[in-house]
């Protein structure tokens, strides 16, 4: 029977370590850390994921300010909204959550907020530091808070195979690039386009899945003692939430896995306020946190 990587407990320890760590800079004197989120539409699952953001900033002392605007909104409007706070020195981090609606230039988007601020690390110049190994890139939320929690579960990541399932840039490409930094270990990346899945996750003694297809990865196409992170979020007929590994099968041949929901969710929204309060450590002429600092 595999470990279960608990990703809620963590993020959960995470949160009060921050806590304390903001407290202590109230007691300073200091502002507290601040983040702008920007859901545009409403699309339902993202909306649930910003009121997630908004209660984890409030909990552990961030200060949230979220905009809930029209799908109508334009770009132009979304862009001056972002160079507002680009501009403005009491905001720390600036997050746009996608996906936006089709009328609006995603890339414009990202490319709008000032790298400094940039806490989801999708801005060109920081995936670029991520991909050539320089310092001081911001890492995506989801990729940071996998490696975090296979660092804090011991979990050997050195020399062995890594296989990654989707190849996003909001998760698969960050992912396989923090794998291929300091030559960790070597990464397969498949994608839709690959033509035999199960060739190449057979070969893994990490599996990374983040797809959006519950039942993707059935026990067949793992080995015996894998690491499976299961980044899925599916809705399934009856409401239940389920990722894209069948969890009960495969955990019977897995040496650990994440369980769906409570274990790679929690963590990105733990790394979303570890991101931010990095970036207000950096400002106040502090090193970054020292897990963000990878
Ligand atoms: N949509 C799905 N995941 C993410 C994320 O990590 N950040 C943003 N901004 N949007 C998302």
């Amino acid at each position: 029977m595999a470990q279960i990587l608990d990703g809620k407990a963590l993020a959960k320890r995470i949160r009060e370590d921050l806590k304390k760590e903001i407290d202590g800079y109230l007691k300073k004197g200091m502002r507290n850390p601040s983040l702008v989120v920007i859901l545009v539409g409403d699309d339902p699952a993202s909306k649930v994921y910003v009121e997630n953001k908004r209660k984890a900033c409030k909990e552990v002392g961030i200060n949230s300010l979220v905009f809930n605007l029209p799908a109508e909104t334009t770009q132009e409007e979304l862009l001056n909204l972002i160079k507002k706070f680009n501009e403005d020195d009491d905001i720390d981090g600036i997050l746009v959550q996608l996906p936006l609606p089709s009328h609006i230039n995603t890339q414009k988007v990202i490319q709008a907020i000032s790298p400094e601020k940039d806490v989801d690390g999708f801005h060109p110049l920081n995936m670029g530091k991520l991909a050539t190994g320089m310092d001081g890139a911001i890492i995506p939320c989801t990729p940071l808070g996998i490696w975090i929690m296979l660092k804090h579960y011991k979990i050997p990541t050195f020399k062995r195979d890594v296989v990654v399932v989707g190849a996003s840039n909001i998760v698969g490409k960050p992912m396989a690039l923090l794998f291929l930094r300091k030559e960790e270990a070597p990464v397969s990346v498949c994608h839709i386009n690959t033509k035999n899945l199960k060739n190449y996750t057979k070969t893994a003694d990490i599996l990374i899945v983040a797809v959006g297809k519950p039942n993707l990865i059935t026990p067949d196409m793992v080995k015996e003692g894998v690491v499976v992170i299961d980044v899925g979020i599916n809705r399934t007929e009856d409401g239940k939430l389920v990722g894209d590994v069948d969890f009960e099968g495969i955990k019977e041949k897995a040496q650990a896995i994440t369980p769906v929901p409570g274990g790679v969710g929690p963590m990105t929204v733990a790394s979303l306020l570890l991101n931010t309060v990095s970036i207000y450590r950096m400002k106040h002429g502090f090193t970054p946190h020292p897990l963000t600092d990878i």
